[in-house]
């Protein structure tokens, strides 16, 4: 293929493009309660360790593979190691995003229908499946895609760089509010309150595939996305600003939706029951006292949740279609089409049944996720030529020379041994 490849435009550019394939619903329904119940602070430091020691380096291991290559995930794998058993890895990567973004974008839907409530605050019981689901998931998905349609700097880069500051801004103000309720301390004492007894190997197990979750890894999405990376920037700087901006996120969203829920003085739960069900509530009674303002609360926090999932979602779609544009000469809007119908139709099953949905998330995000990683570390760690991984690394010499021992260290041993582990503890747990 020669087609004219596009890039980032920015450092600024790559980070938010990466933050916000990163910020997303893992941020938003998983994080807050696992930190409540797995040891609040305790928990919150086993998660920064996890994410640097870990996550980091792995990440740094697809953006290496993603910018020396500048392909598609498959693609890379192509050029990297022809016609070997490596071209799983390939596939993996493409296959996978395909899969998660076929329920994500279900969750995506409900967010878009419960935005339209919060104008009335009559959210009424959640019904997770059904044709209004499919209704929503359509849109959710075509505007997703929409945008990828629009090219990586038109629509990928220009849609994160608005959007990213945005949810800050508007989790901020969230938390503000959110704070000041009465009661509010009994959140923030959930969230923080260390209880060093509930550290145990489970826990570890949790944060860290929490943490791959969160950081998109595993996938091909970090592949792609540093293909479009400028061969001068610095990878380590732009993959740390990306993993601190996920993490502050995660921390923010815990501080803006918990003291709200102990402060309507009920239990948190997780996953869908938090956003869909408790918050609701939470909302409904805010607006008792005031219509404008549990409204108002109600109408951003379902906004922000729609945007975090977009900016997840068209980082899923781009995996697929740039693999279609680069390997298969599709052009760009054809692709888009082609993975929005894939992803349409993958998604039937979990529109119209909850323990499949259920089954698709914890298979993709478990075990397909945890597959990647896996071949990822293992790929640089041990496959790719020891120089090639150190060049791109360090910009050829020119940067972090240091890091670079520290890092090939964890990609060849602490990586792979722990990513084993978790692997087993999924497999038992
Ligand atoms: N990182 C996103 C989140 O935390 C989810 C996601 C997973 C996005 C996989 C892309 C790929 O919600």
């Amino acid at each position: 293929m020669t087609t004219e490849r596009e890039n980032f435009g920015s450092r600024a550019a790559v980070i938010m493009a990466m933050a916000g394939s990163a910020i997303g619903l893992g941020n938003i329904w998983r994080f807050p309660y696992m930190v409540g119940e797995y040891g609040g602070a305790a928990f919150i430091l086993v998660f920064i360790l996890c994410s640097f020691v870990l996550s980091f380096p792995i990440f740094l291991s697809e953006a290496i593979v993603g910018r020396k290559t500048h392909s598609n995930a498959f693609g890379a794998m192509r050029q990297l190691a022809p016609k070997s058993v490596w071209t799983a890895l390939g596939y993996l990567s493409v296959i996978t995003p395909m899969i998660i973004v076929s329920y994500y974008s279900i969750v995506g839907g409900w967010s878009i229908e419960y935005f339209f409530k919060s104008f009335s605050l009559n959210f009424g019981e959640f019904r997770p499946t059904g044709w209004t689901t499919l209704v929503f998931n359509t849109i959710f998905l075509a505007l997703s895609a929409g945008i990828v349609a629009f090219g990586v700097k038109a629509g990928i880069e220009k849609f994160n760089k608005i959007s990213i500051p945005l949810l800050f801004v508007l989790i901020v103000l969230i938390m503000i509010y959110s704070l000041n309720m009465p009661g509010a301390e009994k959140g923030v004492e959930y969230l923080i309150k260390p209880d060093f007894s509930k550290l145990t190997g489970r826990t570890f197990a949790f944060a860290l595939g929490q943490s791959f979750y969160s950081m998109s890894l595993g996938m091909g999405i970090v592949i792609t996305y540093s293909s479009y990376v400028h061969k001068e920037e610095n990878l380590v700087a732009s993959g740390a600003g990306t993993v601190l901006a996920a993490l502050l996120f995660s921390i923010l969203a815990g501080f803006a939706i918990m003291p709200a829920v102990f402060s309507a003085g009920i239990v948190p739960s997780s996953g869908p029951g938090l956003v869909y069900q408790t918050l609701p509530y939470v909302f409904s009674r805010m607006g008792e006292t005031s219509p404008i303002i549990g409204t108002a609360v109600a109408a951003l926090f379902f906004f922000s949740v729609v945007v975090a999932a977009m900016t997840s979602s068209i980082s899923l779609i781009e995996v697929g279609v740039a693999y279609l544009v680069e390997e298969k000469g599709i052009k760009r809007s054809l692709a888009c089409l082609i993975v929005f119908a894939v992803a349409w139709l993958l998604g039937l099953a979990s529109v119209f049944s909850i323990e499949v949905f259920g089954k698709v998330d914890a298979f993709s995000s478990n075990f397909m996720l945890t597959a990647g990683v896996m071949l990822v570390v293992l790929f640089v760690g041990w496959r790719m030529d020891k120089e090639d991984v150190r060049s791109e690394l360090t910009n050829h010499g020119k940067v972090n020379n240091k890091v670079f021992g520290v890092f090939y260290f964890l990609v060849r041993f602490v990586a792979p041994i722990t990513v084993l582990a978790i692997f087993i503890s999924n497999l038992v747990l």
